[in-house]
């Protein structure tokens, strides 16, 4: 299964008035309310299209308790003391505009519990998303500390955030970063250095205009199937959703440079999984220190991980029942490496998906007919790589 990390999920409340008026009061015609954060999004596409997946994170407080209940896929949260944030959007005719509100800030003996409940999962996760904003109170290498961990596990990894959490998330080698155009200007980095670095590939998202995945074997260039109008926020998400279930089969297993593996970032290193292992363990060991209700919360987590599996066990039920996968001709094209899957053909679906995630008005849903459609516009579509400067 896919595990979908969110460390700081919303409640989404979008607010419909006729025209939003400053300083007056306003009235609302309709309210809606869904649960938000890019790994719950990632979660909510991979469930829609029939893949195994489970959501982790943190939540608290009631507006947590009201996200967990929205939620519709396999989900096994860490509660924390804090109220989860909600996140406003007042959509007029013209406009629209957002109230984010700060968060909980988390403490350590809370991130050191979600630590011992991520190391339950790893045994079970083909592949761990890490998406999002890190909460107040987590340390900024706190995804580092996860790609580490998920390393040691020999479980991939793909990493989607901004600001300084990319920044520390970078510098441990997750075999994904998606950042899009604004994100990775603000790193401040040339993808080919993610890359020698050991990551497997940067796959930069450029809104309408597709995705550059750059990869030790240059850079490939997919265009969209079609530009389309609708709701793009969440088309990110989608993207990495498809890239996800990539790497789950194999995309780039050969790929990290020969230099990335001397480094040791590649997966196979063994000693340097050892090492990272113990570098997680020391965070933990540092946060653990402060709580002694974490051994608690953990017990706590590991039923809820328990009741968690069975539910997972009820999804590949119905996938059973629903049949296989249905077969894509992508993946049949010359070059497929250890029954696994290529970049051209990963990105064609990761493209194509996006594209309904836009035509879907909520973020977080596609549009799966137009996704059927997409597929078949994609065959046509011949991805163009470059090699490196
Ligand atoms: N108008 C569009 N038409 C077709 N495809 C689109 C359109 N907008 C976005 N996409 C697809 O969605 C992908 C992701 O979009 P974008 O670069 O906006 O991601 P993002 O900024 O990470 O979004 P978010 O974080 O809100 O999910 C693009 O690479 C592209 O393939
Ligand atoms: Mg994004």
């Amino acid at each position: 299964m896919i595990v979908t990390v969110t460390l700081n999920p919303a409640l989404d409340l979008t607010y419909t008035v006729d025209a939003l008026v400053p300083q007056a009061t306003n009235r609302v015609r309709t309210v809606a309310e869904r649960p938000g954060g890019k790994g719950l999004n990632v979660a909510s596409v991979l469930h829609a299209l029939g893949e195994p997946v489970l959501a982790t994170g943190l939540l608290g407080g009631p507006t947590g308790a009201h996200i967990e209940a929205l939620v519709r896929f396999p989900a096994a949260f860490v509660p924390i003391a804090g109220d989860s944030r909600r996140t406003v959007t007042i959509v007029d005719a013209t406009d629209a505009t957002g109230l984010w509100e700060p968060g909980p800030t988390v403490t350590g003996a809370e991130w050191a519990a979600f630590l011992d409940h991520f190391a339950v999962l790893l045994p079970e996760a083909d592949a761990v998303v890490l998406s999002g904003s890190l909460p107040q109170g987590l340390p900024p290498d706190a995804y580092a500390v996860l790609v580490r961990a998920a390393r040691a596990q020999g479980v991939p990894t793909i990493l989607d955030t901004s600001g300084e959490p990319l920044r520390h998330g970078v510098g441990a080698a997750p075999d994904i970063v998606k950042p899009n155009e604004h994100e990775l200007a603000a790193l401040g980095q040339h993808p080919t250095d993610a890359i020698a670095a050991g990551v497997r590939a940067v796959v930069v998202s450029l809104g309408h205009r597709g995705l550059h995945a750059h990869t030790a074997d240059g850079t490939w260039r997919m265009p969209p199937p079609a530009v389309v109008t609708g709701n793009p926020t969440g088309a990110g998400d989608a993207c990495v959703a498809a890239l996800a279930r990539g790497l789950r089969n194999g995309v780039g297993q050969d790929d990290r440079t020969p230099s990335a593996l001397n480094n040791g970032a590649g997966q196979d290193d063994r000693t340097r999984a050892a090492l990272n292992n113990d570098r997680a363990g020391e965070d933990n060991d540092r946060d653990g220190a402060d709580n002694h209700h974490v051994g608690e919360r953990s017990r706590h987590v590991g039923e809820h991980s328990r009741h968690v599996g069975e539910d997972y066990r009820h999804v590949g039920e119905d996938n059973r029942r629903d049949g296989p996968r249905e077969h894509n001709p992508a993946e049949d094209r010359p070059g497929n490496r250890r029954g696994g899957t290529t970049w051209p053909a990963v990105l064609a679906d990761a493209a194509a998906l996006a594209a309904a995630a836009v035509v879907a008005p909520v973020a977080g849903e596609i549009d799966l007919t137009q996704y059927q459609t997409f597929r078949r516009t994609m065959q046509g579509v011949q991805a163009d790589v470059q090699p490196h400067r």
